[in-house]
């Protein structure tokens, strides 16, 4: 019999890579959807969906930039429906928690009328490490607004290992697993965590949000990523996700890692200090 092959969309993104890696491990037949893959997969080219998801049985999806955005509603909802129609039994989709956008896209995988499951995620602690946080951190200061609002940070390793469970394991089709990490930090708690890790001075600057739309123009980050961003801080950050979930815990059957951990093991990588 033929082995089911599964499509990861942001193959090269911070959840997406791990589970790739995870599931090629496990010897499942995995398709890389990037933009730099064979067949090429971007969300800014639906005539190329049909190639990509030929033969395909099940997919996790994560969209670019961010399910919140004005676009994702369309994309989401034309990719279900040729997905459906490709004959993909089950998808995966990473969602933002506290995003009412967000939710509207889940919705749409949700009435597939195919096995779903929605995988909602707090803010990854990855972020500090492999995306728009790294370079204020590598460079000692941190200026950001809403620096008292206390977040649930989530580690992208058990990210994966529930989005690969839920791709592999009988008992998550029609779930909503909504995770976070075990502990609340605002970005006070965050710097002091990863000065303590790395024994370097990170300085963190409050400012309005006024003041980072300013700094983020004059840094050159494009129109789209500002909007994100605002949106991220105005709505996201205004202290709605400051609870914790068991969600890591009930799907793995062990306690979601720390931020504490996740700082000391970025640390010993040398990319704070490298
Ligand atoms: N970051 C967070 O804290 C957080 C929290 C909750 C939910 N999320 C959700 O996570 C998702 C991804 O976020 P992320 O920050 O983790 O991503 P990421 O690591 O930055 O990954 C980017 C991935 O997206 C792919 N990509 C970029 N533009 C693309 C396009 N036009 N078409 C197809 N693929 C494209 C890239 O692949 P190639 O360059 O190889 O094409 C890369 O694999 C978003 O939907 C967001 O809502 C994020």
């Amino acid at each position: 019999m033929k082995q089911e092959q599964i499509l990861v969309l942001g193959a090269t993104g911070k959840t997406g890579r791990r589970v790739a890696d995870r599931l090629t491990s496990m010897g499942k037949n995995v398709r890389l959807g990037s933009r730099s893959a064979s067949p090429a997969f971007d969300w800014h080219d639906p005539q190329g969906w049909a190639d990509v998801l030929k033969g395909i049985s099940k997919v996790y999806i994560t969209f670019q930039p961010d399910l919140a955005v004005p676009a994702a509603l369309e994309a989401i909802t034309a990719f279900t429906k040729e997905a459906v129609a490709a004959g993909v039994q089950q998808l995966v989709i990473l969602s933002g928690r506290g995003e009412a956008e967000a939710q509207r896209c889940e919705e749409i995988v949700m009435s597939s009328g195919i096995d779903w499951t929605v995988v909602r995620c707090d803010w990854f602690s990855q972020n500090f490490s492999e995306s728009f946080f790294i370079e204020p951190i590598l460079s000692g200061h941190l200026a950001v607004p809403r620096t008292e609002t206390r977040v649930p940070y989530v580690d992208v390793d058990d990210i994966a290992d529930v989005v690969v469970a839920a791709l592999t394991e009988a008992g998550h089709t029609g779930k909503v697993h909504e995770l976070t990490g075990p502990d609340l930090l605002t970005f006070h708690d965050v710097v002091n965590e990863i000065s303590r890790a790395t024994g370097r001075e990170i300085q963190l600057h409050p400012i309005s949000l006024e003041e980072y739309a300013a700094m983020l123009e004059e840094h050159g980050v494009p129109e789209d990523y500002r909007w994100l961003i605002n949106y991220l801080f105005t709505y996201v950050l205004d202290g709605r996700n400051s609870g914790t979930t068991k969600g890591v815990e009930q799907v793995l059957g062990r306690k979601a890692k720390s931020f504490a951990q996740y700082a000391v093991e970025t640390a010993a990588t040398g990319v704070w200090t490298n």
